[in-house]
Parts: C-alpha cells; structure tokens; sequence
C-alpha cells in the first residue's frame, strides 16, 4: 500500500511504513540525525531529527516516526528549528564536543548558544586505556548507542558493551566495568566505525594526539612477543 502526504510543501507517496526521515531523503532533502545511523536499528533517543507532523502538540522524531496518510510535515519550521537548537546547547553544556565535527557543524547551522547554559554540570568520566586498540573517552559520549547497538544485534552479536547506572549518570560500560580485554569483545572495531564524537577511537591516533613517541606507540599497541628458548628455535 503506498501513502501520500506534504512534506515541506511538497506532495510525495511513499510505501507504507516508510520513516518521516527515508521519506525526505528520498525527496533530495535531509534532517540532522545522532543517535540514528545507517546501520543501526532507530530508537528515537537524541530527537534532534524532530519534526512538525499537522502542527500537533508534541513534535516527532523523524527516524521512528512512519509517514500517515494526508499529513503534513514541516522539517524546518521555527518551532522545529528552536527545538533543535536547545537539544544541542543542551548536549553542549555537559558534553565535550570538541572531537565531534557533525554535530559542531549543526551548532552552526542552528545558531546555537554555546553559554546558555554556564552552570550546567558536565559529564566526565577517566579515560579508559585498557587494551592494545581501542582509547574509550565517555566524556565525550552522546549516548547515542551506536556502538553498544553494532556491538549487539544490529551487526556484531557480541554484547560485550552495554548501558550502566542511570539519569544523568547514564554511560556505556562493559558488564560489571570489566576491561576490554576480559570482556566478549572482539576488537573488530563497528563501535569506532559509527560513534559520532572522539569518544571511542583507536589508540594510535590517541597516541599521536598526546604527543606520544613512535617507540611510546609501538609500546601500548603490541604485546611483547614471547622469546623462544634456544632449545625451541628452528
Ligand atoms: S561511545 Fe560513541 S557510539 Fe557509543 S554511545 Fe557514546 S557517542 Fe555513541
Ligand atoms: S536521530 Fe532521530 S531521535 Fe536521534
């Protein structure tokens, strides 16, 4: 069954249970997205996609919200546009932004304030560097899920990343805070793959960011290799 509805002035049909957000797209436009990737199932979390779907009371979030038939959509409306805004100043007033070059570009696009709001508490959490691979910085965490969603069903099936505590408080973890490397994980690196910020990514580049040596390098990403006995060399 196909659907026809207004989208920004504009009529369009579209299959049935076809998204607000594939519907725009296929239209030639776009609506900023975080938390939705691609490549992962849409959970309506960071409603920065939000739209105006017949001017009702609660805005809807795009990627999730399916296109009814006869509505009206406006992707870009002033109260849209202000409802963007205030969700990143919000993010910007307790996470550190400054690895994430996407939404610092819809900052832009949107006029946020970077001080609306000075006495908010910011998120910080110790850097985890607990394996060969991967740097983990969740101060810098969106908590989009990206990566604990291709870790699981949406691509990898390894569960080794997971949600702790709760509110505010909120981060991603291994189960019980384990380090990686006692964890399921499999290094294959989806999470590095879909996270929008600096939070999660690979040692080397953290490396060259702090200024380490080559040699201080080589160190933290390789395990010394285990010398034979001379009895056992060929
Ligand atoms: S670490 Fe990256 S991918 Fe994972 S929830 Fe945070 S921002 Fe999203
Ligand atoms: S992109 Fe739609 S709610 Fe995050």
């Amino acid at each position: 069954m196909s659907i026809t509805l207004t989208i920004d002035g504009h009529e369009t049909t579209v299959p049935d249970g076809t998204t607000i957000l594939e519907a725009v797209r296929q239209m030639g436009g776009d609506v900023p997205v975080i938390c939705y990737h691609d490549a992962t199932t849409a959970n309506g979390l960071c409603r920065i996609c939000v739209v105006d779907v017949n001017g009702g009371r609660l805005l809807q979030p795009a990627c999730v919200a399916l296109c009814q038939p006869g509505a009206n959509v406006e992707t870009r409306s002033e109260r849209v546009e202000r409802s963007r805004r205030t969700i990143l100043e919000m993010l910007n007033s307790t996470v550190d932004l400054s690895q994430a070059p996407e939404i610092q570009a819809m900052m832009a696009e949107y006029q946020a304030d970077t001080d609306r709001f000075p006495g908010a508490e910011r998120r910080e959490f110790p850097v985890y560097d607990d394996n060969p691979f991967y740097v983990r910085d969740y101060s810098q965490c969106v908590l989009c899920w990206r990566c604990v969603q291709v870790c699981a069903e949406d691509a990898q099936y390894t569960f080794a990343l997971t949600l702790d505590e709760r509110g505010f408080h909120t981060h991603v973890s291994t189960a019980f805070d384990i380090s990686l490397t006692d964890s399921p994980c499999v290094f294959c690196g989806q999470c590095i793959g879909v996270c929008p910020t600096g939070a999660l990514k690979p040692k080397i580049e953290y490396g060259l960011e702090q200024g380490w040596s080559p040699d201080d390098i080589r160190r933290s990403t390789r395990k010394p290799r285990r010398r034979q006995p001379a009895n056992e060399e060929t």
